[in-house]
């Protein structure tokens, strides 16, 4: 089977490309991506030589480009994103054109050349905020009501992808899923933030109260769902996928990794909250669960200690991610002094 899979130089997208070649020997991976400030190829070192992957620097907005990479593919994993709320904040422009003008392209190519299968990845942000008190969850059948520039857009592509099935007949699935964290993220957000601020002695920024809950969910976990959905997913079906343990708050997370780190909790600083935080996200996984037998396998506290120690042993890979693009952005985001 030959994939095309877009925004694999990112996160999620080169965990998923690592585990599809070593498991499936039959597969061939074209990985386009136009590298912005949060790819590194560096995570997808041990597929570079393989015969069976080739990476194509280019944007998912480019039409021309589209139809040639798109020829010959079976099937369509798109990852590729702006997935920063904060810096969505800052200028909604990019996630407009990547996340709506980016997936409108690939679904249009992909209608032409009659792919067997577009897989969207998308986010539970597109269902908004849950009160905290509240023991409501997302499901397939809650309203989307998205409420950050980030998530209005990948609402909007979500909305793009059901149009494409509805109208078009593409053959498509959909996964929302909650906060991943693993080896490899962008130290950006939360948790690779907290964790490389940490080992570096320095603050960690925590919005408003820090009360606002995640339901966060370990970055294989998430691999393992896509990849039942791709094998088991019926078209024109939805699966929402979440993680093992609700109810912990983002002050309660950074002292978990100050606990495993054995820092001083006295590195937390809280800051103004963003503007529109979502208070909370939790979600049902009950259907995937159901339906295609999934459930996630590590609990929180494990796949911590799994996502800690690799910071520690690759302090290279981020330290230079922080001294670069990152500098600029986080003095923009928080102010030179918490540096
Ligand atoms: P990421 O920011 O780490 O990576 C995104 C990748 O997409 C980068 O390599 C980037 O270069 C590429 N990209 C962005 N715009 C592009 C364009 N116009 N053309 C080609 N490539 C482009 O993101 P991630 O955390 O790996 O997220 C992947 C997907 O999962 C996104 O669609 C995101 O919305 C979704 N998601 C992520 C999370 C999370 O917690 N990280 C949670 C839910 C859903
Ligand atoms: P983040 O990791 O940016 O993911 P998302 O906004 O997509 O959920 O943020 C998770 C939560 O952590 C969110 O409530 C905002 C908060 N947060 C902080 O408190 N400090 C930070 O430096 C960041 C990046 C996020």
């Amino acid at each position: 089977m030959k994939l095309l899979v877009t925004g694999g130089a990112g996160f999620i997208g080169s965990h998923f490309i690592n585990h599809r070649l070593a498991n499936h020997s039959q597969d061939s991976i074209i990985n386009l991506d136009n590298l912005t400030y949060a790819a590194s190829l560096v995570n997808l070192q041990q597929v570079m030589e393989s015969p069976r992957y080739k990476f194509i620097k280019g944007d998912i907005s480019s039409m021309a480009l589209i139809e040639e990479v798109m020829q010959g593919v079976d099937v369509v994993v798109h990852f590729a994103a702006e997935t920063h709320v904060d810096r969505s904040i800052l200028d909604p422009w990019p996630f407009i054109q990547s996340n709506i003008v980016g997936t409108y392209t690939l679904l249009e190519v992909a209608k032409k050349m009659k792919v067997k299968r577009f897989h969207h990845i998308s986010t539970d942000e597109v269902f908004g905020s849950l009160e905290l008190q509240s023991n409501e969850k997302f499901n397939e059948n809650t309203l989307y009501s998205p409420r950050s520039p980030y998530s209005a857009t990948k609402a909007g592509s979500d909305h793009l992808v059901r149009a494409y099935y509805h109208t078009y007949g593409l053959p498509v699935t959909i996964s929302n899923c909650s906060n991943n964290f693993g080896p490899a993220m962008y130290p950006e957000k939360l948790i690779p933030l907290a964790i490389t601020s940490a080992l570096e002695n320095k603050k960690i920024p925590i919005h408003g109260d820090g009360k606002n809950e995640r339901d966060w969910l370990f970055v294989e976990d998430h691999i393992s769902a896509i990849e039942l959905i791709l094998e088991e997913g019926k078209i024109g079906e939805t699966y929402l996928v979440g993680g093992l343990k609700n109810g912990v708050s983002n002050v309660d997370i950074v002292k978990k990794i100050l606990k495993i780190l054995k820092k001083d909790e006295d590195l937390i600083k809280f800051v103004d909250d963003r503007p529109g935080n979502d208070r909370k996200y939790d979600i049902d996984w009950s259907k995937i669960n159901k339906q295609l037998g999934w459930e996630p396998k590590y609990n929180l506290d494990k796949a911590l200690e799994l996502t800690i120690e690799w910071y520690k042993k690759n302090v290279d890979w981020w330290k230079k991610i922080k001294e670069g693009e990152f500098k600029e952005y986080y003095e923009k985001q928080f102010g030179k002094s918490d540096l």
